[in-house]
């Protein structure tokens, strides 16, 4: 993004170095991703040094460094989901679209990503679609999910980003509790 096209974004916050996050999320979800341009816009107009706006962009999951797909699938490879088949999954995403974690598909409807623990590991093996959880997700699931969220976007070509703010905000609110990421009792879909 330009500066021009930052500029909704910058209005109220220049020179205020505490609505780093604020403005990162923003430009996430205004554009799919944060560009180094972007950050380097953001630094200079908040007034935050580029090495602490890129640290806070590269920490945040729900921030990406890149473009990410219309459909971001984000799968536990944690030692709980692991013992229940998570790999699984993976290997049959990379069956079914070709892209392994931090891929996306040449059509840009899907990325995959993949983490460490979701913070609900007796519900696993746990994915989450487009933000939204899924607990003990079996292969015939996951295919059901993916095929849905394909039948969507061809139903509804102008459909806009998922939004990112309110999943990440609680991510930041949990991290500065000093808990585990997802653990405010966030109801799980089956
Ligand atoms: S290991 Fe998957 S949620 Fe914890």
């Amino acid at each position: 993004m330009s500066a021009l096209t930052l500029e909704p974004i910058l209005k109220g916050r220049r020179s205020q170095p505490h609505m780093l996050i604020e403005t990162l999320l923003d430009v996430q979800e205004s554009n799919g991703y944060v560009s180094t341009e972007d950050m380097k816009i953001i630094s200079r107009e908040l007034g935050v040094p580029e090495i602490e706006v890129y640290r806070a962009a590269n920490f945040y999951k729900a921030l990406s460094l890149k473009p990410r797909g219309k459909n971001v699938i984000t799968i536990c490879a944690g030692t709980a989901c692991h013992v229940r088949g998570s790999n699984l999954l993976s290997s049959q995403i990379h069956g079914l679209l070709g892209i392994g974690p931090g891929e996306t598909t040449a059509d840009g409807l899907f990325t995959l990503e993949q983490v460490n623990c979701l913070g609900a590991c007796a519900l696993g093996p746990v994915v989450v679609l487009n933000g939204e959880y899924h607990d003990h997700v079996t292969p015939a699931k996951l295919k059901a999910l993916i095929l849905k969220a394909g039948g969507q976007e061809k139903q509804a070509p102008g459909k806009k980003r998922t939004p990112v703010k309110a999943s990440a905000r609680k991510e930041a609110a949990a991290c500065a509790n000093g808990k585990k990421r997802h653990s405010s009792g966030k109801a799980l879909k089956s």
